[in-house]
C-alpha cells in the first residue's frame, strides 16, 4: 500500500508503494483510512521541532474504517467508522482514571511500537499513528466509534487540530461568555480555537497572525477583530481599555509568540499555551511578575479532551451547524502532493489541507 515516509530531518517525504503491515496483535485494530488532515506537528517532526525518529511513517489526524480487529478488542467491529486519537484513552491508568485522558500514560508505549514494514524492517508512525497511509494498526485505545452517516472526509480534522484548538477554549481556557479572548496563530488549530471561544460566548475575539489572508479567515470563523502582531497593542487598548484579555491562547509555538501570549492576558486572566516549540527553546519570566500578576498560565496537550466525550461534543456541535469543519478544509489532495501541503502551510496558505485515500 501507499504511504509517506520521513526518512530523514529535513528530507521531502518519500511516497512509497511497497508498505506493509505486522501481523494484527492483541488489543490492536487495523483501520483504512478515508482522510488525514496535515497538521503544523507533521511539519515539525519533518524539521526536528517535535523529536519523532526516523525513518517513520507522518500523519496524526486521520479517520477510517475498522477492518480487522485483534485478540480481545471488544469496543469496536469490523465496518465501525473511527476517528483515531493521537494518545490513546486506555481508561486503565492513572492519567485515564484520573479523568486526564489527554495524558494517557499508554502514550509512550503507542508512539514507539512500531507497526509498519518497509522493506522487510519495522518502521513506526507518528505519534503511534501513521495516517499518510491507505492503511495502519493502531491500539484499540486509540480509535473513537463514531455514527455511520458521519463524512470520514471532513471529520479527520476533529483527530487532532479541531480537537486541540476547540478543547483548549472550552476545557483548557474554559472561557466563560461575555469575556475578551485573543489567539495568537489563525492555523488549523487557532481557527479551531476561534470557534471554540465562539461556542463558549466570548464578548471579544481578537485573532493575531502574520499573515494576511489567514485575518480574514479568522473572521469568517468568528473572530470580532483581526490583527497583525505590530496592531495588537492598539485593538488590546480599544478591546480591554488597555487592561489585557481575559484569556489568550497561543497556537503558534514560538518562545517569542508563548512570550506575548502571556503578556497579553491581564492581571488574574488566563495564558493558554497550545503550540509546540524545541525542547531547547527557552521562554524567560522575572521573578517578581509571576506572583505580582497572578496570571495562570496553562499548557494544553490535545485540548485538555477526554476523546471519548469530547469527540462526541464536537460532532453535536458540527451536526447543529454551530462548529464549521468543511470551511476549514483548504484543500483536498492525494497522497502523493504532502511535500505541495506542507508547503502550503509554511507559506500560511492552508489552514488545512486534507488527503484523500
Ligand atoms: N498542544 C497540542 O496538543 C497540539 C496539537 C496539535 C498541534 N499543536 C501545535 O499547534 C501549533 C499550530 O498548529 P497548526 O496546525 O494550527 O499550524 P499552522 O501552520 O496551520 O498555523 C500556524 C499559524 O501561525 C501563524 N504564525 C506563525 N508565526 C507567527 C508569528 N510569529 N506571529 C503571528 N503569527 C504567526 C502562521 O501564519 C499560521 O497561520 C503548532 O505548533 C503545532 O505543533 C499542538
Ligand atoms: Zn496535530
Ligand atoms: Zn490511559
Amino acid at each position: 500500500m501507499k504511504a509517506a515516509l520521513l526518512r530523514e530531518l529535513n528530507a521531502d517525504l518519500e511516497i512509497r508503494d511497497d508498505v506493509g503491515l505486522v501481523d494484527l496483535g492483541p488489543g490492536q485494530v487495523h483501520v483504512k483510512l478515508v482522510s488525514s488532515g496535515v497538521c503544523h506537528s507533521d511539519l515539525s517532526a519533518q524539521n526536528g521541532t517535535i523529536p519523532s525518529g526516523t525513518p517513520v511513517v507522518l500523519g496524526h489526524e486521520g479517520a477510517g474504517v475498522i477492518q480487522e480487529v485483534g485478540p480481545g478488542v471488544d469496543g469496536v467491529k469490523a465496518g465501525d467508522h473511527v476517528i483515531v486519537s493521537f494518545t490513546p484513552a486506555c481508561r486503565k491508568c492513572r492519567a485515564c482514571l484520573r479523568g486526564q485522558s489527554n495524558l494517557c500514560e499508554m502514550m509512550g508505549q503507542m508512539a514507539t511500537s512500531a507497526n509498519f514494514v518497509i522493506g522487510g524492517n519495522r518502521v513506526a508512525g507518528f505519534c503511534g499513528c501513521g495516517t499518510f497511509s491507505q492503511e495502519m494498526i493502531v491500539p484499540e485505545a486509540a480509535v473513537v466509534k463514531v455514527d455511520d452517516d458521519i463524512p470520514l472526509d471532513i471529520v479527520s480534522l476533529i483527530g487532532c487540530g479541531v480537537m486541540t484548538g476547540v478543547g483548549a477554549a472550552i476545557n483548557t481556557a474554559d472561557i466563560r461568555p461575555g469575556t475578551s479572548v485573543v489567539v495568537f496563530g489563525a492555523g488549523g488549530v487557532g481557527i479551531a480555537a476561534i470557534q471554540g471561544a465562539r461556542i463558549a460566548g466570548a464578548a471579544e475575539i481578537v485573532a493575531v497572525d502574520k499573515v494576511e489572508s489567514k485575518l480574514e479567515m479568522a473572521k469568517r470563523f468568528g473572530a470580532t477583530h483581526a490583527v497583525k502582531p505590530e496592531d495588537l497593542p492598539g485593538v488590546q487598548q480599544e478591546v480591554t481599555r488597555g487592561e489585557g484579555f481575559d484569556y489568550a491562547l497561543e497556537c503558534i509555538g514560538n518562545p517569542n509568540t508563548i512570550r506575548a501570549t502571556f503578556d497579553a492576558a491581564r492581571r488574574g486572566g488566563t495564558a493558554v499555551i497550545v503550540g509546540v516549540g524545541r525542547l531547547t527553546e527557552v521562554v524567560q519570566f522575572s521573578a517578581f511578575e509571576l506572583f505580582f500578576h497572578e496570571k495562570n498560565l496553562k499548557g494544553s496537550m490535545y485540548g485538555s479532551a477526554n476523546v471519548r466525550v469530547d469527540f462526541d461534543r464536537l460532532l453535536r456541535l458540527w451536526r447543529q451547524g454551530k462548529l464549521d469543519l468543511e470551511g476549514m478544509i483548504s484543500r483536498r489532495i492525494k497522497v502523493d502532493d504532502v511535500n505541495g501541503a506542507f508547503r502550503a502551510m509554511q507559506a500560511g496558505e492552508v489552514i488545512r489541507s486534507v488527503i484523500e485515500f
